[in-house]
């Protein structure tokens, strides 16, 4: 039996789709169960072991917005139940070398170490960062993009190399049901002790997100680098503290050219060509600027 964590989550979701679409027997871990899944709160490890019984490969999707000690504690009482479950594999979803010297680096590395002295099999895929997420950041800016023709970001004249959350999805997907048919089968155990990097070949910059500013809104759009200073300013109120050090530290990552992506094992483990980065960050901003007109001519009535 397979159990993917976070299966309300995008990339959990995906991955649990992907998964029972191909027949293979997987159960849906969440806060939130639904009709036949289990409930997985990291945050309350009491009932971790009992939750992952009859699991032979755990899908440990990293649950990373929180503070870094918080994300150390869940993840290391997921390792811990499922050494106590007799869990034969984790398949974890980990950071790629891009983000290496990012905040949000020192939890996957630190649950990567615990994983390796941990009694059980393991895989660690160290995810690029999503496309979804580069969109995103543009689609933020789209109202002043709209209304001033100014896309601003901290990135002076870095980029980010972005990778389609769906390619890392089918890449965990695989390596959940090949180590699944292996234990089945009594046969070794593919992936086992591997840790991927799983890099797109796509990167971005200002001036490409706002090149996509401008063809969603149809109007001209400059990039205007912007201090990151503003950053704390834009989220000093509503964002958890933690929050900000994960912007300001992708911001900073990036506009020093840090955020460098190295050799990928990506298109080694995929049956297909890796999805086009490059226009999912545009159809991230297009749906979000149709969503957004759309909200308008409602409101507007
Ligand atoms: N590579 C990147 O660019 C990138 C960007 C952002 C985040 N991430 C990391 O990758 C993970 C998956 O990404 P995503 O896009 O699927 O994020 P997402 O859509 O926000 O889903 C995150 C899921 O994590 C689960 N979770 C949160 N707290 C939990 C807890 N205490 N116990 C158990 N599960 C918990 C939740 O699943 P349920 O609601 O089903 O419990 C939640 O829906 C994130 O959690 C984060 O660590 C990576």
């Amino acid at each position: 039996m397979i159990l993917v964590t976070g299966v309300s989550g995008v990339l959990g979701g995906l991955v649990h789709r992907r998964l029972a679409d191909a027949g293979l027997p997987v159960l849906a871990g969440s806060r939130t169960p639904q009709d036949g899944g289990r409930r997985i709160d990291f945050d309350e490890p009491a009932g971790l072991a009992e939750a992952f019984a009859g699991v032979a490969v755990l899908v440990l999707v990293s649950a990373g917005y929180a503070e870094d000690d918080v994300v150390t504690a869940r993840h290391g009482a997921v390792i811990e139940a499922a050494v106590r479950a007799g869990v034969r594999h984790v398949v974890y979803t980990s950071l790629a070398a891009s983000g290496e010297r990012m905040t949000i680096a020192p939890p996957h590395r630190w649950t990567e170490r615990a994983l390796a002295a941990a009694p059980l099999g393991w895989t660690v895929l160290r995810n690029g960062l999503y496309a979804e997420l580069a969109g995103g950041l543009a689609a933020a800016g789209a109202e002043r993009a709209a209304a001033e023709g100014v896309f601003r970001l901290p990135w002076g004249r870095g980029t980010l190399p972005v990778v389609a959350r769906e390619d890392l999805a089918d890449v965990a997907a695989t390596v959940a049901r090949e180590v699944q048919e292996a234990l089945v089968a009594g046969r070794p155990v593919p992936h086992l002790g591997r840790t991927y990097e799983l890099e797109g070949d796509a990167v971005v910059g200002g001036a490409e997100l706002a090149g996509a500013l401008a063809r969603a809104l149809g109007r001209e759009v400059r990039y205007e680098p912007s201090p990151l200073g503003e950053v704390w300013d834009a989220l000093r109120e509503g964002a958890a503290p933690y929050q900000v050090g994960h912007a300001v530290s992708l911001h900073s990552n990036v506009a020093s050219g840090f955020a460098v992506a190295g050799p990928s094992d990506l298109p080694g483990l995929l049956a297909a060509e890796p999805r086009p980065a490059r226009e999912l960050v545009e159809a991230v901003v297009r749906e979000s600027v149709v969503r957004e007109s759309v909200r308008r001519e409602a409101v507007a009535g």
